[in-house]
């Protein structure tokens, strides 16, 4: 077994749900893939480890700069989808934290949303966060800051780190972004997965309660969102 109960819980969200994922939470985590790869500074030529690939959304921006990549994945489902979207990627399984590329393979190693959690609905509809979910370990977690994330990669060793907050809106079809939680991606799809049908009605009801302020009047969603995006240097 690799990694913590935390990593093997947090794995098992993913599983055959590659799909679901693009169709949801694939769409929002697409927005900063070119800011990362700024931040990166990938070109042409260079050698891009795109690590946690998902559908392969960066790998393929790599791609179209004329990077040559090589995008990781623990999840098949994922592998499918990454192969179907960045073709000329060599994408292969690999599960975080030990990954099996020599130190120095690569000029730029990206990673785009490894982590995100639950929303304020849950609240919202009475319900709670289930007890037995694996709990990051107070050692290995970090504040939810550009400092904490800055102070995450100074401490595994990079130099020259930077993070910044990058805010966009999200445009998104309502049923598409409840398609992520409905087919149990991550925590909140846990969670969901785990209630009475009553319960998961009500936090449906409250999705479309608490989402209504954010939506055009031809119905899409636009959600204002905002991401981590912190980059620093292996010498
Ligand atoms: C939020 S998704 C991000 C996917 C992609 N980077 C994107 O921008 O759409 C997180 C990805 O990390 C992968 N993942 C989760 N735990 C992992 C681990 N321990 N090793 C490798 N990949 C992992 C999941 O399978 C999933 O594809």
């Amino acid at each position: 077994m690799i990694g913590t109960d935390f990593d093997t819980h947090e794995r098992s969200r993913w599983a055959g749900r590659a799909e679901a994922y693009e169709r949801s939470f694939g769409r929002l985590c697409a927005y900063p893939a070119e800011e990362l790869l700024d931040a990166a500074a990938v070109r042409t030529g260079q050698r891009v480890l795109d690590v946690g690939t998902g559908p392969g959304t960066v790998a393929a921006a790599a791609l179209t700069r004329g990077a040559e990549v090589t995008a990781v994945d623990a999840e098949p489902s994922m592998l499918g989808a990454a192969r179907r979207n960045a073709p000329g990627a060599q994408v292969r399984q690999a599960v975080l934290p030990r990954l099996p590329f020599p130190a120095g393979g690569f000029d730029a190693a990206v990673a785009n949303f490894v982590l995100n959690h639950v929303s304020e609905t849950v609240t919202a509809a009475g319900v709670t966060t289930p007890a037995d979910l694996p709990r990051l370990a107070t050692d290995r977690d970090f504040p939810r800051t550009e400092a904490g994330l800055a102070g995450l990669l100074a401490a595994a060793g990079l130099t020259d780190v930077r993070c910044v907050t990058v805010a966009w809106k999200h445009r998104t079809d309502p049923e598409n972004w409840w398609a992520g939680p409905a087919n149990g991606i991550s925590t909140i799809g846990l969670l969901l997965e785990r209630q009475p049908a009553a319960a998961r009605e009500r936090l449906r009801r409250e999705y479309d309660r608490l989402s209504a302020p954010y939506r055009d009047t031809d119905g899409t969603l636009h959600l204002p969102t905002a991401a981590l995006l912190a980059c620093g240097r292996a010498d």
